[in-house]
């Protein structure tokens, strides 16, 4: 039987988070610039967008870029910027073929124009379709999220639109620009790195983690499915006890 056969369909996570790593370590492996590694990644973000889009996974998250990112030497950064731009306009008749929405997530405002234009566009060009929805995180970092969400709430408090006694759990989640999602059950993360690089801090708290060594640019369907095995084996216990949840 293969792995693909052995997934319980009907207890697939509806959000899985990916952090997408190794690709630089992918490329100096075979003595190429690092941003062969990037350009290689590609593959596997259409695989594993096929593999949710297939099985049906409501909303998979991306982290391509992050906040700390930017820090790279600029001919990194530039690369990446160019690439992002292209594969966006190579994928999105992928998205369209196979029903998925794109959506992005992050301070957008920071990548270039050019790069914002095409990502836009995307998002227009893919809006109507009501399968898996895509979630880019772009010049993305949790604490950048939940520090914005801190002051839109402060302000509600101090222009008296809400009360101290108001700020929930709930209305936290809202304030992130990751409202619309529900929380990741899994969050897979490659290349044997075991940390969340600020990633969905607030939103990953109950989530159950996948660590795999391999490098993004070699993910392919087979490790998504070895990842919701694993997921699938994981007891769920919220803070309960075993018996509790098997009753
Ligand atoms: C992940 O691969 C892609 C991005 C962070 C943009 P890396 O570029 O971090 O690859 P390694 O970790 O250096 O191998
Ligand atoms: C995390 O990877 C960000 C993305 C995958 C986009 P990094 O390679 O930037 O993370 P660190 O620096 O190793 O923690
Ligand atoms: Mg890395």
């Amino acid at each position: 039987m293969g792995l693909l056969e052995k997934i319980d369909k009907t207890r697939l996570p509806s959000h899985i988070a990916i952090i997408m790593d190794g690709n630089g370590r992918w490329a100096k492996k075979k003595g190429l610039m690092r941003v062969f590694g990037h350009e290689n990644g590609v593959k596997a973000v259409r695989e594993a967008c096929e593999s949710c889009a297939e099985l049906g996974v409501s909303y998979l998250t991306l982290y391509a870029f992050s906040t700390e990112n930017w820090n790279r030497p600029h001919s990194e950064v530039n690369a990446l910027m160019t690439l992002l731009v292209k594969t966006i306009k190579a994928e999105t008749p992928t998205l369209l073929k196979n029903n998925m929405r794109l959506q992005a997530i992050g301070d957008l405002s920071q990548l270039p124009k050019n790069c914002l234009e095409e990502l836009n566009e995307a998002i227009d060009s893919t809006k109507h379709n009501n399968g898996t929805t895509l979630i880019l995180a772009l010049s993305y970092s949790s604490k950048w999220d939940i520090v914005n969400s801190v002051k839109k709430i402060a302000q509600s408090v101090k222009s008296g639109e809400i009360d101290i006694e108001d700020i929930t759990e709930e209305l936290i989640s809202k304030s992130l620009t990751t409202e619309p999602f529900p929380h990741p059950e899994l969050l897979i993360r490659t290349s044997g790195e075991y940390r969340l690089s600020n990633f969905l801090l607030w939103e990953l708290a109950y989530s159950e983690f996948h660590f795999t060594d391999v490098l993004w640019p070699d993910f392919r369907r087979e490790h998504l499915y070895s990842a919701l095995l694993d997921y699938q084996s994981r007891e769920r216990r919220f803070g309960k006890t075993s018996e509790q949840i098997s009753s």
